[in-house]
Parts: structure tokens; C-alpha cells; sequence
């Protein structure tokens, strides 16, 4: 251990002679006035003297000791505020909640995060009284035996359900007083919801997927074991059933290859088009290749124009939106009715100094119940599923169209009135 030396001070030594003057004085005096003879004095200084200077020299050194001490305790406790703070602010800082409990599951802190979840009054209450939830207290039991992390995943909140994940990590610390060692508990709790809803997403597509190939895959299987069995010698029924068959292959291969233009979409979704487009010319021929379509239903497409600036975009994606779009016009539309397509102007987006170009795709109709509106971008969702797989739909075309918009910037969305009409808006920035 370092030893602190008190070094030699000229100062000090004149501070010592000056609290030893009285006695050095009486006893000089007394030499001179003859009172004690040298031999005397020396005696003197020995017995008087001598014991004082050591116990003076004994009090100094206590003195420098509890000063040095007590420097050390100003010292150690600012550091030990300075590095409070510091956690404090650091905790303070994180998004994520965090609190440290102690050994009886006492909330001691908590930061902003962990407040805001769990409310203003957790401190010095037992953190299951705010999260109750037996997968959260069985962790927490488990975490007070082991000196390994805990993690668990609890669903927390009302109204809104969130998933949580916390790991709970437990550590002792010495005390000051009596150097018995305390146990405490850093928790921290991560809202996992975004993956949860990822997950669920991705294990639906796939279940929906299969379901839809599945579909038209057993009912030609169906047709084929007919044709081969009671239907064998039936000429009627091989036209018949042939046709259902083509329907029904053509329904999977336009499938795959919407999961295939999907899968695409998503992979280029930061990829940024670059083809200058006129959007006049590029919605005319999206036009003129559906109205045989429509006129099936004897219906008809009108397009007010007047749109002169090019856009940067990318050319057969921009076709696919309106095809999509216009097709799903006809498709759900009333017979004898008209499909208006309608460039807006000046629709400013919320990026000040930017235009946006806008489309309106109107159509008559039995309409969209607002219930659906929100969901009719989801992959599969369709209204009225029976109706749009008869009209040869896969229920993916609104998805295409929402990931291709969202590559180019803009936005989508729809106005429905019940039996009345079906309005939708797409905004495309006019820079990219
Ligand atoms: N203009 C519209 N009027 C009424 N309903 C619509 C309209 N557009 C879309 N829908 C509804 O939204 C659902 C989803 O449309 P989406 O284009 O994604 O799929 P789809 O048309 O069924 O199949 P696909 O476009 O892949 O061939 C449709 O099934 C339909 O119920
Ligand atoms: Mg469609």
C-alpha cells in the first residue's frame, strides 16, 4: 500500500517551534535568571519538551490522516454522484425501458421509457403489480437464482396489446456500511410487436399461398381422375371439364407469376426508377388495352388529360398499377356504367415545394363497406372472395400496386359509398 509521507516544510517547522516557543522561553528564562543551571535545562527540555513535541507530532499526524481521509471521501462520493448522473442520463437516453429492482422486486429506478409504459408511480413498487403477467413473474423467479440473464416474451397493454420482450439480468453490489452484499435486478424490456406482426405476416402469406395454388391444383386433380374414371367415354364432358382445367391452370400460373412480380416489387422497394415517363401516353395505352374489356359490360372509359410533365418512374410498373387498378374498376363495376379517369391539378404534397401528379380512377357500383377499406391492400384480402376468384382474381393485384407506389414515393387511397361510387386517388411526386 502507497504510504503518504508528510515531506519537510520550512513553514511547518516554524509553525512547530512557534506552538513549542512558550515552553522553549519559560525555560530559558528560568536558565537566565539563574533559576536552573544548564544541566537543569537540558533535563528540562527532555521532560517537558520532548513528550509534548511527540504527542504534538502524534496529533499532527492524526490531523494529516482524517484530512487525507476525508479528502478521500469528498473525493469518492463526487465520483460517485458524477458517475450516477452519467448513468442516470445514459438510462434516461434509451428508448428502450429499463429498471433496476431490488432484491424483493421493488422498482429503485426507472427511466422516462419505463415510466411512460408502466406509469409515474412504479418507484418503490413491486414491478408485478404493474406487469401482470405469470410468464413475466416465473422469469423474474428464475432470475433471482442465477447469475445468467433471464429472457422472456410477455403480451403487455391495454387497449392495445404489445409484445414484449425483457431480459433481466441479476448482479450484487457491496454495501458501504456493513460490506454485506446486495442483489439487484436490471431489467429491460424490448416491444418485439413490429417482428411479432412480421412474423405472423410472413407464416399468413406462406399459409395463403399454398391455399390459393392449393385450390385450383385439387380441382384439376379432381377433373383428371374424372376424365380417367366415370367420365372416360363422355365427349361432352372432356370439352367441359377441359375448359374448367385451362381456367383453373391459367389461375395458378397468373398466381405464380404475381408472386414472382411481388417478390420483385419488394426486392427493388429502395431501388429508385429512373425511366421518364409521360403519364398521359402510358394511362392512354393501359386504356385502349382494357376497353374490350369493358365493353364487355358495356361499359366506358373516359380520361381528361391535360397532363404535360414527364415523371420519373419506372415504365412497366407504372402500367401494372393502372392496369390493376382500372381492371379492378371493370371488374367490380356495374354494367352500362362509366369509368372516369382524371388527372388533378395542383395537389400539393406534404413535402413543401413539391408537386404531386394526381389520378382518380372512379367507378359506379355496389361499392367498398368502410370496414374493408383498410385492409383491401393486404395480400389475399379481397371483399367478396367467392366474386373476385369467379372474375379469375388472385387478391394480389392491390398489393402489387401498394409496394410499387411506395417505390415510387407516392401514395394510394380509396373512397367508397355503398352502392354509389369507388374513388381511387394515387399521387406520384413529380421529382423524384
Ligand atoms: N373498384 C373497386 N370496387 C369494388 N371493390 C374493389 C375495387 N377495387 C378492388 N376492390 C376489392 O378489393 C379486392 C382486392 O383487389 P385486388 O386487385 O387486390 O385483387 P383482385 O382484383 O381480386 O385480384 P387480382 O387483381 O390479383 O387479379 C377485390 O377482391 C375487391 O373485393
Ligand atoms: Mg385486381
Amino acid at each position: 500500500m502507497h504510504q503518504n509521507k508528510t515531506p519537510f516544510n520550512f513553514i511547518r517547522l516554524l509553525k512547530f517551534l512557534f506552538v513549542l516557543s512558550p515552553i522553549i522561553f519559560f525555560g530559558i528564562y528560568l536558565q537566565v535568571q539563574h533559576k536552573i543551571n544548564d544541566l537543569e535545562l537540558i533535563i528540562y527540555f527532555v521532560v517537558a519538551v520532548l513528550p509534548l513535541v511527540a504527542s504534538i507530532r502524534y496529533f499532527l499526524h492524526k490531523l494529516a490522516v482524517l484530512d487525507r481521509q476525508t479528502i478521500l471521501q469528498i473525493h469518492d462520493n463526487k465520483a460517485t454522484k458524477e458517475n450516477q448522473l452519467l448513468l442516470t442520463k445514459i438510462m434516461e437516453k434509451l428508448s428502450d425501458p429499463l429498471l433496476i429492482l431490488d432484491s424483493t422486486n421493488r422498482v429503485l429506478m426507472a427511466n422516462k421509457s419505463a415510466h411512460d409504459l408502466l406509469g409515474k408511480q412504479i418507484l418503490k413498487q413491486n414491478i408485478s403489480v404493474f406487469i401482470r403477467n405469470s410468464a413475466f413473474d416465473s422469469a423474474l423467479l428464475r432470475a433471482h437464482d442465477t447469475e445468467v440473464p433471464v429472457s422472456c416474451e410477455f403480451k403487455f397493454g391495454t387497449p392495445i396489446t404489445r409484445h414484449y420482450l425483457t431480459r433481466m439480468h441479476l448482479f450484487s453490489m457491496d454495501s458501504d456500511q456493513n460490506r454485506k452484499s446486495k442483489q439487484y435486478m436490471f431489467l429491460a424490456l424490448y416491444d418485439v410487436s413490429a417482428i411479432k406482426r412480421a412474423d405472423i405476416m410472413r407464416a399468413d402469406f406462406v399459409a395463403n399461398a399454398s391455399h390459393e395454388l392449393r385450390t385450383p391444383l385439387a380441382s384439376i386433380l379432381g377433373f383428371v381422375e374424372t376424365l380417367q374414371g366415370p367420365a372416360r367415354d363422355d365427349n361432352d364432358a372432356h370439352e367441359r371439364f377441359l375448359a374448367i382445367m385451362h381456367d383453373e391452370a391459367s389461375r395458378m400460373s397468373r398466381l405464380i407469376e404475381d408472386l414472382l412480380s411481388l417478390s420483385r416489387i419488394e426486392r427493388d422497394l429502395h431501388v429508385p426508377p429512373s425511366d421518364k415517363i409521360n403519364l398521359s401516353h402510358l394511362i392512354r395505352s393501359v386504356i385502349n388495352v382494357l376497353e374490350p374489356q369493358a365493353r364487355e359490360k358495356n361499359m366506358t372509359i373516359t380520361f381528361s388529360s391535360g397532363l404535360q410533365k414527364d415523371i420519373i418512374g419506372d415504365h412497366d410498373q407504372l402500367t401494372q398499377v393502372f392496369q390493376n387498378l382500372i381492371e379492378n374498376a371493370i371488374k367490380y363495376g356495374s354494367r352500362n356504367t362509366e369509368i372516369r379517369v382524371a388527372y388533378v391539378k395542383n395537389i400539393l404534397s406534404p413535402q413543401a415545394g413539391t408537386k404531386d401528379i394526381t389520378i382518380t380512377i372512379t367507378n359506379e357500383g355496389p361499392g367498398i363497406a368502410p370496414e374493408h377499406l383498410p385492409r383491401l391492400m393486404e395480400r389475399f384480402y379481397r371483399v367478396d372472395s367467392a366474386r373476385s376468384r369467379s372474375l379469375g382474381g388472385t387478391g394480389l393485384g392491390l398489393a402489387i400496386v401498394k409496394h410499387i407506389v411506395q417505390r415510387h414515393k407516392g401514395r394510394i387511397f380509396f373512397e367508397s359509398e355503398l352502392n354509389s361510387t369507388t374513388k381511387v386517388t394515387v399521387s406520384l411526386p413529380l421529382e423524384q
